[in-house]
């Protein structure tokens, strides 16, 4: 553990984007409630995250990470919980296909509510008010009494990610993840998406594949593998008196975990070393991750890498990329040549979604699906160039079938983004323009795949 370190150093701190609650007594005895709740997540859990991400770290396996940008708590029902968990299992079958190799499943599920702001302020009309920070910490209607904080709202939040979480569980573990129900995951797929031929394909090919093994003696009931996996929780490490109070410590190891999810990262606009949200991340043992923006300097990032993995453990840190596709070869590759000659182990990841927003001519927030593409390409290939691994994707999707972004093999227009326009933040990709980027990436991964053969961990650790 970081010296001079508690779960609560980080108030000594300066911090940014978090809320001002005016009845600090209510806030104590929120505190306090969720400091008394059960952990949503294990040690354990955590430890087995870390261990797979140092494969990742070492170029033999993929991290997959999605979800919503804002959970809320109007749109909290099992339907949706399932179809986001189904497409993101789509993504990796294709992911694991194309790729050979094993994906780490992560949502940005469970735990995602806070988010930070770029102003303070929303003005409509001729009023302005607060800004929405999600849900657990004002209410998303524009009124003057729903945006003022209400410390209740992060319990709230506690027990809808205690729901989520449990149905996840079951969707993992209790056979809704089975290889052999690869046809099953696609069965109200959107029946004339283009994509659909593709996906019936690599389910055919799955089906053969376990028919071979069933043939060997490999099934479903002699490997668990088969009929279940491993799926992880993952939001911004932001709103830290609810995050303080969700740390416990292990009573295996003594070390403190943020029980509130398997893996936590930084944002953008709050990764300063001398900041709170670093004070507190570099304490927790949970792997961890950073988003990288382009404003990010090689020694900065540097500093940043001492304080949070200063003992180089693969799997510990994600640094997730965020550049923008007009700038990713420019700004990342110095990044990653850094890392490397400093021979430090980092899992490199493309969020390729916040670094290409923009308003539409119709007025809302968007993003071009071959803008993510293009940020998606630049990102491989700035990793072909540098010799390093393309570790993993970060996106913001749904399984539902909104229009929030532009583009796509459905090719959703402009003005076609009106009729379901959900998103409480940013807009995601939905479950086709998700599952679609998901088989292009698989073309990446079998291109990189051709070149070269993995090393193993120990192997690779000791250079
Ligand atoms: C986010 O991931 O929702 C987010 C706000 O990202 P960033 O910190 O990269 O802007
Ligand atoms: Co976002």
């Amino acid at each position: 553990m970081a010296q001079n370190w508690s779960p609560d150093s980080w108030r000594a701190k300066p911090v940014q984007q978090m809320p001002k609650y005016d009845d600090q007594s209510a806030l104590k005895a929120a505190e306090k409630e969720l400091a008394g709740l059960p952990p949503l997540v294990f040690a354990g859990e955590a430890r087995n995250l870390q261990e797979s991400l140092g494969e990742v770290a070492m170029g033999n396996a993929f991290l997959l990470q999605g979800g919503d940008c804002a959970e809320s708590f109007a749109e909290f029902n099992a339907n949706k919980i399932r179809d986001t968990f189904r497409v993101l299992l789509q993504m990796s079958v294709a992911l694991t296909y194309g790729g050979s190799l094993p994906v780490v499943k992560m949502g940005r599920i469970a735990g995602q509510f806070a988010k930070p702001r770029s102003s303070d302020t929303e003005t409509q009309g001729e009023v302005t008010l607060p800004s929405y920070r999600g849900d657990n910490i004002n209410g998303f209607k524009f009124t003057a009494e729903s945006r003022i904080p209400d410390p209740r709202r992060m319990v709230k939040a506690y027990h809808q990610a205690a729901a989520t979480l449990n149905l996840l569980r079951a969707f993992a573990k209790g056979g809704y993840a089975d290889l052999n129900r690869v046809h099953g995951w696609n069965l109200d797929f959107v029946s004339d998406s283009p994509l659909k031929e593709r996906y019936e394909d690599l389910a055919g090919r799955i089906d053969d594949a376990l028919r071979f093994m069933a043939a060997c003696g490999i099934t479903s009931e002699s490997v668990p593998d088969i009929r279940q996996t491993d799926f992880y929780t993952s939001h911004e490490a932001l709103h830290l008196n609810y995050e303080q109070a969700m740390t416990r410590e292990d009573s295996l190891t003594g070390d403190w975990y943020d029980t509130s999810a398997h893996f936590l990262w930084v944002g953008a606009r709050t990764h300063q070393a001398d900041h709170g949200q670093i004070e507190f991340v570099k304490g927790v043992k949970n792997p961890l991750g950073m988003k990288c923006s382009p404003a990010l300097e090689p020694d900065e990032l540097m500093k940043l890498i001492d304080t949070l993995n200063p003992d180089n453990i693969p799997g510990r840190l994600t640094l997730i990329a965020r550049m923008g596709h007009e700038q990713v070869e420019e700004k990342l590759s110095p990044l990653v040549r850094k890392v490397k000659d400093e021979g430090r182990h980092v899992v490199w990841s493309c969020d390729p979604m916040h670094g290409n927003t923009f308003k539409s001519e119709s007025g809302y927030k968007t993003r071009r699906f071959e803008n993510i593409l293009d940020e998606v390409k630049g990102f491989f290939a700035v990793h072909k160039a540098e010799g390093t691994h393309a570790g993993g994707v970060h996106f913001e999707m749904t399984g539902e079938d909104v229009t929030e972004c532009v583009g796509g093999a459905k090719d959703v227009q402009d003005e076609d983004l009106g009729s379901r326009y959900h998103t409480a933040c940013d807009p995601r990709l939905n479950a086709n323009q998700a599952l679609e980027l998901a088989f292009l990436i698989s073309d990446e991964l079998k291109a990189v795949r051709q070149h070269k053969t993995p090393k193993p961990i120990e192997a690779a650790a000791a250079e």
